[in-house]
């Protein structure tokens, strides 16, 4: 299946759109939608889990792969959400966590019992009560093993506790999880996203890490790209589009799971770009976006992907990152030209653009000031980490105010009339403290809006094979301000020239436009190509 020239469109359900007034975003509420995301322009939606959960991590902890969690809908509002989008030729991707289950999995019940079959379905190791087999660290704050006293044994979790690892090892484990995908393509679903893929495959040997909290032992594991082929091969995923989550992976690895050769996936995402305000690479330490790095990121991906025959998926957020336009862009006088900017820069590059709910009309973080607004279970934990490590309850709060996934969970912005026209009834999760005059409504007419700019570039990707299908070459590599390239393919020349900067900057813009015409831009004229300069955020599209 192309997976090149298409647009896919993330949806949170949980904080999308709600359909039955219970203050939590639902199937019925995707379906009354989709002529929103179908007029927007994209192919496909991704839609993160809905399937059976307890909710521990907003159903990245399923407990049944088969049936919707009740909160959701019911399996025929799945049906007539299929029925709609099929009429409007949208591509359903579906999420498939496959790297760990909800403790209340059947599976991990009846291994609880201690019943032989099902313990091996999981990592479960001997140990002593008050000593964890390794010192692996959680991704989401603490040891990354669980004792089970009536077992004697430990069970390893890279996320919560209530998410317990799989064991890939096992080819019944494996044949379950094929089988999922079978039922759900049957289903007609075309797409699916997979949850930390690289991950699985865990090393034959648990050790400690003496340098670091275990990840090197897993990341990309031993057999991880074995697995990978088995499942395309036995699933029948060339019929699908795929998406892989990578976690702190590598190119060269990427690289292999995305070249079709190699039969494993048909893109990744990895996050690298998206770590450029760590400080010392910690998620939890702040520190000012490095722009030189976020650069040098995005044009090693794209020239290693390019040159390797991999395939990049292209995106600023989603449902774990915080807002584009408050990360990286402008929340002030110039929201609307960053937001369209970032846009720019981002989804005309090579590979597959990912366009996560409300970033169409830019909307931003969720400025909360209480511990007490916030519902993600990271953030929780991580507010107890710091708070415990000598912060105090202001400097916590304002880490987990930058870093939160959920300033990306808050509900979507439909209008500018109650709880913003999300829902009736109060949400689960508090809207976004800076929402008033940032929605939907107010955008889908006005030409100049965020939206109707997210509407032109999704549409020029489509009637611009150069997008989809060109090579790509990066101009003013050495400056920090600007973030320029230039698309090619047969003859046909496309360059994209951004402002990254909230200043006015100047260069030998137009010796390299000269012959081109502009075909877009966030301001309604540019200067550039006479020798002029670049406004804040300026960002501009010039094709021959
Ligand atoms: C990545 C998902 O995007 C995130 O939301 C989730 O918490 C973890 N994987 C664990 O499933």
């Amino acid at each position: 299946m192309n997976f090149k020239n298409i647009t896919v469109y993330q949806i949170y359900p949980k904080s999308f759109y709600d359909g039955n007034g219970d203050g939590v975003g639902d199937l019925q509420g995707i379906t009354r939608k989709l002529d929103y995301i179908h007029n927007l322009g994209a192919d496909f939606i991704w839609i993160t889990p809905f399937f059976r959960s307890p909710q521990r991590d907003n159903g990245y902890d399923i407990s049944n792969y088969r049936e919707i969690e009740p909160m959701y809908g019911t399996m025929a509002d799945f049906d007539a959400m299929m029925e709609k989008a099929n009429s409007l030729g949208i591509g359903v991707m579906l999420d498939m966590v496959f790297n760990h289950t909800s403790t209340e999995h059947e599976w991990f019940q009846k291994a609880l019992q201690g019943d032989k079959e099902y313990m091996d379905y999981y990592i479960f190791r001997d140990g002593s009560p008050d000593e964890p087999p390794t010192n692996w660290q959680s991704k989401f704050g603490g040891n990354a093993w669980e004792y089970v006293p009536h077992l004697k044994k430990w069970y390893l979790h890279l996320y919560d506790k209530t998410q317990a690892d799989l064991n890939w090892e096992n080819p019944k484990v494996r044949s379950e999880l094929k089988d999922v995908l079978r039922f759900w393509k049957q289903k007609g679903v075309k797409g699916f996203r997979f949850d930390v893929i690289n991950v699985i495959s865990k090393p034959e040997y648990f050790e400690n890490d003496t340098i670091g909290d275990g990840r090197r032992f897993y990341t990309d594991g031993p057999k991880v790209h074995e697995y990978l082929k088995e499942l395309h091969r036995d699933a029948g995923l060339d019929e699908v589009v795929t998406v892989g989550e990578m976690s702190s992976t590598s190119l060269e690895n990427c690289v292999r799971y995305t070249n079709p050769e190699e039969k494993e996936l048909s893109m990744s995402f990895s996050f690298h770009h998206l770590k450029v305000d760590y400080r010392d690479g910690d998620k939890w330490k702040l520190q000012p976006v490095d722009y030189r790095k976020l650069k040098d990121l995005l044009e090693t991906w794209q020239l290693g992907m390019e040159e390797n025959g991999g395939w990049n998926a292209l995106f600023w957020c989603n449902h774990d990152q915080p807002r584009t336009v408050s990360r990286f862009g402008d929340t002030g006088v110039y929201w609307k030209q960053s937001a369209k900017m970032l846009a720019t820069l981002m989804y005309l590059m090579r590979g597959t653009p990912y366009i996560y709910q409300g970033e169409e009309i830019g909307m931003k973080n969720a400025g909360f000031n209480s511990i007490q607004q916030y519902r993600d279970v990271e953030s929780l934990n991580y507010y107890k980490i710091l708070t415990q490590s000598g912060l105090s309850d202001k400097e916590a709060l304002h880490v987990i105010s930058e870093r939160s996934r959920d300033n990306g969970r808050t509900p979507m912005q439909w209008t500018d009339g109650d709880y913003a026209g999300f829902s009736h009834h109060e949400p689960w999760i508090g809207l976004s403290e800076d929402s008033k005059g940032i929605c939907a409504e107010n955008q889908i007419n006005d030409e100049d809006s965020i939206f109707a700019y997210f509407k032109s570039l999704v549409k020029l990707r489509k009637e611009n094979p150069v997008i989809a299908d060109g090579s790509i070459e990066f101009m003013y590599s050495e400056r920090e301000d600007i973030f320029c390239y230039r698309r090619s393919l047969e003859g046909r020349e496309m360059i994209v020239l951004c402002n990254l900067t909230a200043d006015t900057v100047s260069g030998d813009f137009a010796s390299h436009l000269a012959g081109m015409s502009r075909l877009m831009g966030n301001y309604p004229d540019s200067s550039v190509h006479s020798g002029g300069e670049l406004r804040p955020y300026e960002a501009v599209v010039y094709q021959n």
